[in-house]
């Protein structure tokens, strides 16, 4: 596997793939990887003739600077484990290669961000929107692949790339969790023990969400996942959303046909997790 860090080396050397007829995937990530991620790139590696992944913990989507400065940064047995599925290309830069000058472009992308983590996390969808698009131009992949982890970022990416017309399809993969239900995070290294014991309780709230769903209004619903979390020490409920799994607008009442996503926000301790579920609706 060969590792790049300049941004100039990466064009060119995609430029020459291109020119060979390859076909090239990319996995963006900001590292501690985890098997979550080894999925996608694994995907991508059967998908594609080249896979290139990039690790970059980037600071334009950090709304919290604890968070960014916390964030798990292991690149050695980072590099070990991309090796272990076949991943060509590491592309890792620094932040000045990939902002050598101050930031001031600014994406709106309508309701989709005054939702859930746009709602909460301000500047965080301007940060990743800014990233993956310069990603996208530097390494001009012909798929690139997220997570339903993130869902709403999904939302984001899409909209990004159908408003800037790049050429490329999408890859959105399920969610990879860990035995006892844990969505895999590189935010759950930061946990410690206790808050480890308690973190699949987000999951476990979606999966009372979900057994609830044709028995109680909505709302009801959304009551009672608070009331099942109240009582747990160290975590705190963000929030609990009902909403349209593509457009991420909330949804009040069911409708047959509907793809309708739980999504979930709580901090656990310090630490701010994520999760989500999709249910079909027949
Ligand atoms: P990061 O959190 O490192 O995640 C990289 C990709 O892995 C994302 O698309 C994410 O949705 C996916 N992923 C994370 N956990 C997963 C899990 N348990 N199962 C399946 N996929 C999972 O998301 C980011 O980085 C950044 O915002 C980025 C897109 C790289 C832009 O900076």
């Amino acid at each position: 596997m060969q590792i790049i860090e300049q941004v100039s080396t990466i064009r060119q050397t995609v430029q020459e793939l291109r020119c060979k007829g390859k076909r090239i995937g990319l996995v963006p990530t900001m590292g501690a990887l985890h098997e979550g991620h080894l999925q996608l790139l694994r995907t991508s590696v059967q998908e594609n003739d080249i896979t290139i992944c990039s690790i970059f913990v980037n600071p334009t989507q950090f709304n919290n600077p604890d968070d960014y400065k916390l964030y798990p940064r292991m690149l050695e047995q980072d590099i070990a484990l991309l090796k272990t599925v076949g991943c060509d290309y590491l592309f890792a830069p620094t932040a000045q290669e990939v902002y050598p000058q101050q930031q001031y472009l600014q994406f709106s992308f309508g309701k989709l961000e005054a939702v859930m983590e746009g709602e909460h996390r301000p500047g965080h969808f301007n940060g990743v929107a800014t990233i993956v698009g310069k990603l996208f131009n530097f390494v001009q992949p012909h798929k690139a692949y997220f997570g339903q982890k993130d869902l709403q970022q999904v939302a984001i990416v899409r909209q990004l790339v159908h408003g800037l017309s790049f050429d490329l399809e999408l890859v959105c993969y399920p969610i990879i969790r860990e035995e006892d239900g844990l969505a895999m995070s590189s935010r759950n290294k930061r946990l410690n023990e206790k808050q480890r014991m308690l973190a699949p309780n987000l999951y476990k709230a979606l999966q009372l969400a979900q057994s609830q769903l044709q028995a109680k209004p909505l709302q009801q619903i959304k009551e009672e996942v608070a009331a099942f979390l109240e009582p747990l020490e160290e975590v705190e409920l963000e929030y609990f959303e009902f909403a349209d799994s593509y457009t991420m607008q909330p949804v009040q009442s069911l409708q047959e046909g509907q793809e309708l996503a739980l999504c979930i926000a709580a901090y656990v301790g310090p630490v701010r997790l994520i999760d989500n579920l999709i249910v079909n609706l027949n």
